[in-house]
């Protein structure tokens, strides 16, 4: 795979992600806990998981941990991701690949094939309408039969209504961690000073779809048991499967 060109996301980004990922992110134990539950794999049987955009490596390594014999393949477009995801999967050495990417680009999804299941969090909502449903058609190939594709993400609210609502319950829920998970305001503080909440300061660096279109996308495409499987703060976990 050549070197890939760079990603929107900046280093400046990564940082800050870095340091305030999981309390920017609601309630993110319940969001790992739900991605496990849906993996469709029994706890020791081997099977290669893929995770595209893999920040700081918590995903990937709940799953290197839930499953001592599966092996992931961790893909980001940030080197100082990749880095920080090295260093969060150290006691798995042996068991992972990490490789740089662009979501964009199509010749890492043609390079992967007979995944079980490939996870992502906070990341494929850089990708607009179109190149979602590019990425979904491209992945149902990567997937062996029985396998899932899980998402967990931003999604467009679908009227200005919820629009309001997810902004406001975003806030409250990075309110309440920056004080249970940092002791204080502000992580909660940085998050309103540097304009995070999408849903009040839209970027054009981040395209989330509506959810029903994307359940609809995934449906025409051939997968089933398509569901959202959790929803909070416009933040959803959503996926399906490929039929066995
Ligand atoms: C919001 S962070 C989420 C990180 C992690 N999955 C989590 O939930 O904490 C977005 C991640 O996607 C990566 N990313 C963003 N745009 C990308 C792109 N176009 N190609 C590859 N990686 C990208 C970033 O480097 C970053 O690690």
């Amino acid at each position: 795979m050549s070197s890939p060109d760079p990603i929107p996301w900046q280093e400046i980004d990564s940082k800050r992600f870095i340091e305030r990922g999981q309390v920017y992110t609601p309630r993110r134990d319940e969001i790992e806990t739900t991605l496990l539950e849906l993996i469709p794999a029994e706890a020791d049987e081997p099977f290669v998981a893929v995770e595209l955009g893999t920040g700081a490596g918590w995903l990937s390594a709940a799953v290197l941990c839930r499953f001592p014999q599966a092996h992931i393949i961790g893909l980001d477009g940030s080197p100082a991701m990749l880095d920080a995801t090295r260093q969060t999967l150290a006691p798995y050495t042996g068991r992972f690949d990490l490789r740089l990417f662009r979501l964009e680009d199509i010749d890492w999804r043609v390079s992967l094939s007979n995944v079980r299941v490939i996870l992502s969090s906070l990341v494929i909502h850089h990708l607009d309408d179109e190149g979602k449903q590019r990425l979904f058609y491209d992945l149902y190939d990567v997937l062996e039969p029985g396998g899932a594709l899980l998402l967990a993400d931003l999604v467009a609210p679908t009227s200005e209504v919820a629009r309001r609502a997810y902004a406001r319950a975003w806030d409250a829920e990075v309110r309440r961690q920056s004080v249970e998970l940092m002791g204080d305001t502000g992580a909660y503080d940085e998050f309103v000073r540097t304009q995070w909440n999408l849903f009040d300061y839209p970027d054009p660096v981040d395209t989330p779809s509506p959810l029903p279109d994307q359940l609809r996308w995934l449906t025409d495409l051939g997968y089933v048991g398509v569901d959202v499987f959790w929803l909070r703060a416009g933040h959803a976990v959503y996926g399906g499967y490929k039929p066995k």
